[in-house]
């Protein structure tokens, strides 16, 4: 646990005699990334060539999380994108496993066996998918709560209840989703809204009766504090104004939004309002596993915009903002005493052209910046988690022969 953070002058001195002293320098510590939105079991379809959103999960997606039927591709699934994860500096992660149960044990034996913080859920589907991929609404519903009881809670990983998106989900199983949340109190709900106009309009003819796609998820009980939505690009104002008053948290993606040609998340809109946001990779609609790529697609997407807030803001969604999105700040995010000590050591010059940009470079958040927009997971030296080194990175970089 972080103990204090300062200037070594002020806070060396106090330390306890014989203590391990690591220093890190010319590199920047900072807290671990926090991905508040990615499916593990889709790392193997990341850069797959399709028409949208719904093409895409017919094509490259479903076939993709079929695999997971067999445990052995689970497990070694997991573990690939559990050490991609932290050789990408991120610390935490809320993940959409796969339908199968034995994917959700998979994805929380790796974490556990790397003592990992990292929420995720068996996918909820009983409709509009291929029929390998669908369970019924009660099949999916006992096999999430026996799933709870396994790992809500343990060590350091939570549960969350994940209906995919209401299109592949009835009315009976976005029922049985919110008395999942009745039965089993602190487990978290994740699932996807309003990425694409084709999956909009999709939702009005499945649900005539909702006002708009969000309020197809209101009128089941499942926004609130717990809850977060992946996307949330074609919504109104009524919509995020339920947001809002929820407490409702939201994924942006903007590198999966680029991707598949979904829209633009209006920033300025959900920062006025107060909106919990946080950055996820979305991987495999999203290309990349580093939140350094998901923070310059965020502030591409906002320059488009008109909102340029700078580098700070987007380091704090992908740190302390997401943190307070899932209620986890008390433990997660920054470096304030009694935090855990998840932290990743990052090189500022990995390669020739950012050591050139940093010699130009006069404040730290001239750096960041440069960072953000340069940057990937030859940045990441090192990834503690719980203060133990999880991750070490091999590859030189130009600053070693310097
Ligand atoms: N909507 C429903 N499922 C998915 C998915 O796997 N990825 C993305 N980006 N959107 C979805
Ligand atoms: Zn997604």
């Amino acid at each position: 646990r972080v103990v204090a953070c300062g200037d070594y002058a002020e806070i060396g001195p106090g330390l306890p005699p014989g203590v391990d002293i690591l220093d890190y320098r010319p590199a920047l510590v900072l807290p671990g990334f926090i991905d508040s939105h990615v499916h593990f079991a889709q790392a193997d379809i990341v850069a797959s060539h399709a028409a949208g959103l719904l093409a895409w999960l017919q094509s490259y997606t479903y076939p993709a999380e079929a695999r997971l039927a067999d445990p052995a591709v689970a497990m070694e699934s997991a573990e690939f994108f559990v050490n991609q994860m932290l050789a990408n500096g991120t610390t935490m992660a809320m993940v959409f496993a796969t339908v199968h149960p034995q994917s959700v044990d998979a994805i929380f034996n790796a974490a556990a066996q790397r003592h990992l913080c990292l929420i995720a859920g068996k996918v909820l589907m009983d409709r509009h998918a291929p029929p390998e991929l669908c369970d019924t609404a009660q099949i999916g519903y006992e096999a999430s709560a026996m799933l709870i009881d396994r790992w809500h809670g343990r060590d350091r990983l939570y549960y969350a209840v994940t209906p995919r998106f209401a299109p592949t989900s009835s009315p009976e199983q976005l029922t049985l989703a919110r008395k999942l949340l009745d039965e089993h109190s602190g487990v978290y709900l994740q699932s996807h809204v309003a990425e694409n106009r084709g999956e909009v309009d999709w939702v009005s003819e499945l649900f005539p009766w909702g006002r708009s796609y969000l309020d197809v998820y209101d009128q089941h009980g499942l926004l609130g504090e717990r809850s977060l939505y992946a996307h949330c690009i074609h919504l109104d104002n009524a919509d995020r104004q339920r947001l809002a008053q929820s407490g409702t948290a939201v994924a942006f993606c903007p590198g999966a939004n680029l991707f598949l040609g979904s829209g633009l998340l209006d920033l300025p809109a959900f920062t006025e309002l107060d909106i919990a946001l946080s950055l996820g990779t979305d991987v495999g609609a999203g290309t990349s596993l580093c939140q350094l790529a998901s923070m310059r697609d965020a502030y591409k997407v906002g320059v488009l915009q008109g909102f340029n807030p700078g580098p700070l803001y987007y380091f704090y969604l992908a740190t302390l903002g997401a943190a307070r999105a899932l209620g986890l700040d008390h433990r997660l995010g920054s470096f304030a005493p009694g935090r855990d000590a998840d932290f990743i050591v990052v090189d500022m010059a990995s390669t020739a052209l950012m050591q050139r940009r940093m010699q130009r470079a006069d404040s730290i958040e001239e750096r960041l910046f440069a960072l953000m927009m340069l940057g990937d997971d030859r940045n990441i030296v090192a990834t503690h988690i719980l203060g133990e080194c999880q991750y070490l990175r091999t590859v030189p970089s130009p600053m070693d022969f310097a």
